[in-house]
């Protein structure tokens, strides 16, 4: 059970307000594109091993996976013997779900088409309806701790959620660096932290890397992606010459950092063919795993 927000705690105002203007919120349409590639191929997630080892969700309990996406954890979940329920705003995303769960003979996953904003329990998901409530990278609402409360309320025993630590996954802080751009690491595992103390809750947190190895068909492609990186991370009050100067940084940067990619034609994690262009490392991206019971 939570408590009310207490008056006295020292974010209350700043925090609250910094936690609203944090991003706008996706849209479904957004996602239902993504999903033609979004599924990773059978190879295993070290990402989503280490998700369901901290979520140590216990044998038989049934579980409420929010912004299910492709089922990267529903399907481990129900393969393992829980009941799931799994909801998602896209039905591109679901319906892929639907495609691997079918493909791999697994049962148990009730999809429902539903918004982190919708009124849940007319969708059938009521307080206290659910061992276990997860949800993966999926927490891109505009009102955070109406999320987080929404999540709590469902569970009767432990919520498990990822956030991002770094500035986005959409972005590789490297270049942001090399572009000599100001960038901080994200702020929302620490927004969540501190409304779930404020509601009387004690999450534990851990950190989870995850690797991105984006390949490229040629060196121009890899630049076109990276400049619209740094561009769109530019201010708006940034003049052409600012702008101009941090270009220039990334390509001295970009070019070091391109090899050829000795797997080029090779199917990759989501079974499409790799590009004849990569970066010498991959991109990593940290996620802050949160846990609390209620
Ligand atoms: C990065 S994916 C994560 C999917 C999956 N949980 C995973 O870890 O692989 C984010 C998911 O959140 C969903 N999503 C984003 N905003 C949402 C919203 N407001 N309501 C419901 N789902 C949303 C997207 O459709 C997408 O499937």
């Amino acid at each position: 059970m939570t408590q009310s927000t207490s008056p006295s705690s020292p974010w209350n105002d700043a925090w609250k307000e910094r936690q609203r203007l944090r991003r706008a919120p996706d849209d479904a349409a957004f996602w239902d594109e993504r999903s033609k590639t979004f599924a990773t191929k059978d190879a295993p997630s070290l990402y989503v091993d280490r998700f369901l080892e901290l979520a140590a969700v216990r044998p038989g309990e049934s579980v409420f996976d929010m912004g299910c996406g492709t089922g990267a954890l529903a399907l481990p979940l129900a393969a393992a013997g829980h009941p799931v329920t799994a909801a998602d705003f896209s039905a591109g995303m679901l319906g892929v779900m639907d495609d691997l769960a079918a493909e791999r003979g697994v049962t148990g996953i009730k999809a429902l088409q539903m918004s982190w904003e919708a009124d849940w329990a007319a969708h059938g998901v009521g307080p206290r309806s659910h061992d276990v409530c997860v949800a993966s990278r999926s927490i891109a609402t505009s009102d955070l701790e109406d999320s987080l409360l929404k999540l709590t309320a469902v569970a009767r025993r432990r919520v498990g959620i990822t956030l991002t630590a770094d500035a986005s996954p959409r972005v590789d802080s490297r270049a942001l660096r090399a572009a000599e751009l100001p960038h901080q690491p994200g702020e929302d595992f620490q927004f969540a932290f501190n409304i779930l103390v404020d509601h009387g809750l004690r999450p534990e947190v851990a950190y989870i890397s995850s690797e991105r190895d984006a390949t490229y068909a040629t060196p121009q492609a890899a630049r076109d992606d990276y400049e619209a990186m740094v561009r769109s991370a530019l201010s708006s009050d940034s003049s052409p010459a600012e702008e101009e100067a941090a270009l220039a940084h990334l390509r001295t940067w970009l070019d070091d950092q391109l090899i050829p990619n000795e797997h080029a034609g090779q199917p990759d994690r989501k079974g499409v063919p790799e590009g004849a262009w990569r970066l010498r490392e991959p991109r990593v991206t940290t996620w802050a795993f949160l846990a609390w019971n209620v």
